[in-house]
């Protein structure tokens, strides 16, 4: 199993999930994907975490973001629970989970992307097995792996974080800009350490220079908008 880091290849698998069969890379197509995993079926954080992503479901799709959900359960039980994820998430705003979860009771594909709980001895299924951590994996069109990262069973996810650095990856890949301390769109950026003073008169023209490698620019192009 090839240890998986920033910039290495999505590993490619087939899947059953709740919205049928899918070949991995071919079901992200040209669109990023977000594949997040949560430990296990009709468990409380888990819950509350798939019925934020089914609420968040239109700002991936602005982003042009696939999303799936994996755990090490049965495709029966992934059925049965998104009823109870729909019915739950409810109070919190219209709720119904439309992305595929992908059934990985063998734990196969858990295995290939190095999920599995390895350290919480609470987080494992009826026979002891271990179930997943957290783990979030944004991969962009080329199936390039441009975030990873885990928290533990115990604590649920930030989304909008996710969408955070979605919307600075696709930002820092159209433009020569990073972006700084809790920066949200709509913020000044960084321009890029690689873009020369003379450049940065051109590319960012109400640049301000606080520092000889700090420079920081408005981003207010029409193109922000769609991303
Ligand atoms: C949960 O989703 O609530 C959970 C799952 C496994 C271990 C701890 C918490």
């Amino acid at each position: 199993m090839p240890t998986l880091r920033l910039g290495s290849i999505a590993p490619d698998f087939e899947a059953q999930t709740t919205q049928g069969p899918i070949k991995f890379h071919e079901w992200i197509g040209d669109s990023w994907a977000v594949l997040f995993s949560h430990p296990g079926d009709f468990t409380p954080v888990c819950t509350t975490e798939l019925g934020e992503v089914a609420r968040q479901a239109p700002e991936f799709a602005k982003r042009g973001v696939k999303v799936i959900g994996i755990s090490a359960n049965t495709l029966d039980d992934h059925e049965k629970w998104v009823k109870d994820i729909n019915e739950y998430g409810s109070k919190f705003g219209p709720t119904d989970v439309q992305f595929p979860i992908i059934a990985d009771p063998d734990r196969k594909i858990s295995t290939l992307y190095d999920m599995l709980d390895a350290q919480d001895a609470t987080n494992v299924d009826a026979k002891g097995l271990p179930f997943t951590v957290r783990t979030v994996f944004v991969i962009d069109p080329k199936k390039v792996i441009r975030l990873l990262i885990s928290y533990p069973a115990s604590t649920g996810r930030n989304f909008d974080e996710i969408l955070r650095v979605i919307d600075s990856l696709q930002i820092g890949d159209k433009h020569r800009v990073t972006t700084p301390v809790n920066w949200k769109k709509g913020d000044d950026v960084i321009v890029h350490p690689s873009v020369s003073h003379e450049e940065a008169k051109t590319l960012f023209p109400e640049h301000t220079v606080h520092k000889p490698y700090l420079r920081t620019t408005p981003l207010n192009l029409p193109t922000l908008s769609t991303i």
